[in-house]
């Protein structure tokens, strides 16, 4: 049977530290219950002792979880740990993560302080936490750029004090994935009652790395792993939770399952993302906008033939409903046809061949092509020939400028040209249609809209009209608002009989 990985979430913790991202304590709870369904067996819910309010979080989350551990995080420090264990008191199952810093640079610069101090600090720590909880975490600070040795000293004493777990972080995000992979396996062989203690990763993204060095980590013993939802996290951000899921889902050959419900990962995302106004980045893997996004039509062109072509992952698994087609002018027949067919539309050769060559001319106005496009595209093609049409339309207008319309309509097969102003260019259209129509008509309502968003947008018109007591509905669109509004006002003219 696979070995499970156990997902330790510090999105509440080190994610949270990151400016901007702070939350209330009721939005941390809707967080960390978010992560309870998602199936995480550890919530780092915060450093008590920082604040008031982080102390307030950890007693309110650990009062609204029930399944996960609930751990709380501090330095080797008395009060730090008092603290900690107080916030801790109504968690069903709890957790102190304590630690200290074990590279040369913290013990000079940051600690100023002897290797022989710092292994008793660690010690010392890791006993005292031992009073309150049972299960006690220890990290290793800045253990990436630690010599082996020592921290394999440190690692073999606070085990023997009673750590329950041994955090190894990359805290600077420093390590190449073979050095880290090759740190866990050190202290694997070397740390005589490692077998009593459960290894964990905790790696920081300041070379990209973060992901890489986690399933390195993993490959050659960890078995917990320290990751946020999206990556967040102080700097680069930390190992997203997300990626290390669907690695282990993907990769059979690693032999690894994790408790994570996939389906909720894109709901929980975006959930985290918003609360704490930091967006996913378009191509973040798993949970990017673009993750299963295809725009070029030779990509399309393969996936609609076997998704797997160009997936490795069944969008389905990860709570994102299908993957998306994006129609764009790089896109071929097969992928409108494609959408065509979603919206329900089934068109024989030549007509899908006069919808392309309209759908080519829009989408090289517009940068993305959507379903609402697609059926004005559509709707254009084939609502018949109309008794009145729009030949030409060529408006001046600006600031300080008297707005001026040129229209030139097809009015039963004759084209008719008519200049008028107006108090704007739609005015001034709407009035030169007027002198080349034999119709009384009375403009009741006029609505614009931009279909999507973007300066870029289709303009979706709406004209109501009364003629001689009775109301008339147009409606026009175009790339152009006041191509659109003049479409919109003689496709109401053309339905008065
Ligand atoms: O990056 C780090 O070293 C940490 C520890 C406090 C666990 O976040
Ligand atoms: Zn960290």
């Amino acid at each position: 049977m696979s070995e499970k990985v156990i997902i330790f979430d510090t999105t509440l913790r080190d994610g949270e530290q990151v400016p901007g991202c702070q939350l209330n304590t009721i939005e941390k709870i809707q967080v960390a219950k978010a992560l309870e369904e998602l199936g995480v067996d550890v919530i780092e819910a915060g450093f008590p002792i920082s604040s008031p309010g982080d102390f307030n979080s950890v007693v309110e989350i650990s009062r609204a979880i029930t399944n996960p551990v609930i751990c709380a995080l501090t330095r080797a420090v008395k009060k730090d740990i008092e603290v900690a264990a107080d916030a801790l008191q109504f968690a069903k199952k709890k957790r102190i993560h304590t630690g200290i810093g074990v590279s040369d640079y913290h013990i000079q610069y940051k600690i100023k302080t002897t290797p022989d101090e710092i292994l008793r600090r660690a010690v010392d720590a890791v006993k005292y936490a031992k009073k309150f909880v049972e299960d006690v975490e220890f990290y290793a600070e800045d253990a990436g750029r630690s010599e082996n040795e020592f921290l394999a000293k440190v690692i073999e004493a606070v085990i023997e004090a009673g750590a329950t777990v041994v955090n190894i972080p990359d805290t600077t995000g420093y390590c190449l994935p073979p050095e880290y992979g090759s740190k866990i396996r050190y202290l694997k062989e070397n740390v005589r009652n490692i077998d009593k203690a459960i290894i964990s990763t905790h790696c920081h993204n300041d070379l990209g790395m973060a992901t890489a060095n986690t399933i390195m980590g993993v490959m050659n013993g960890a078995r917990q792993v320290e990751v946020t939802m999206n990556g967040i996290g102080e700097r680069a951000g930390n190992t997203s939770l997300e990626e290390v899921a669907m690695i282990i889902k993907s990769h059979h050959d690693l032999d690894l399952t994790t408790g994570i419900n996939t389906p909720l990962i894109f709901s929980t995302s975006r959930l985290v993302s918003n609360l704490m106004s930091m967006p996913v980045q378009a191509n973040k893997a798993i949970v990017g906008r673009n993750a299963f996004a295809h725009s070029s039509g030779i990509h399309q062109d393969g996936v609609l033939k076997k998704r797997e072509n160009y997936e490795i992952i069944d969008p389905v698994s990860v709570g994102v409903r299908e993957s998306s087609i994006i129609l764009t002018a790089r896109s071929g027949r097969a992928a409108l046809n494609h959408r065509l067919e979603l919206l329900g539309f089934n068109y024989g050769k030549e007509e899908l061949d006069e919808i392309y060559h309209r759908f080519l001319i829009l989408a090289d106005k517009k940068k993305e092509i959507n379903d609402e496009d697609i059926r004005i595209l559509t709707g254009e093609v084939f609502q018949g020939e109309k008794s009145i049409r729009l030949e030409k339309l060529q408006v001046t207008c600006g600031k300080s400028a008297i707005p001026v319309a040129t229209i030139g309509l097809n009015i039963n097969g004759e084209v008719h040209v008519a200049t008028s102003t107006g108090n704007g260019p739609v005015d001034a259209a709407f009035s030169a249609v007027k002198q080349l129509i034999s119709k009384t008509v009375h403009l009741e309502e006029f609505l614009i809209q931009a279909i999507t968003r973007g300066s870029d947008d289709m303009g979706k018109v709406h004209v109501q009209l009364d003629h001689e007591g009775k109301i008339y509905y147009g409606f026009g669109t175009s790339t152009d608002i006041v191509t659109a509004s003049v479409e919109a006002f003689i496709d109401a003219i053309s339905k008065i009989k």
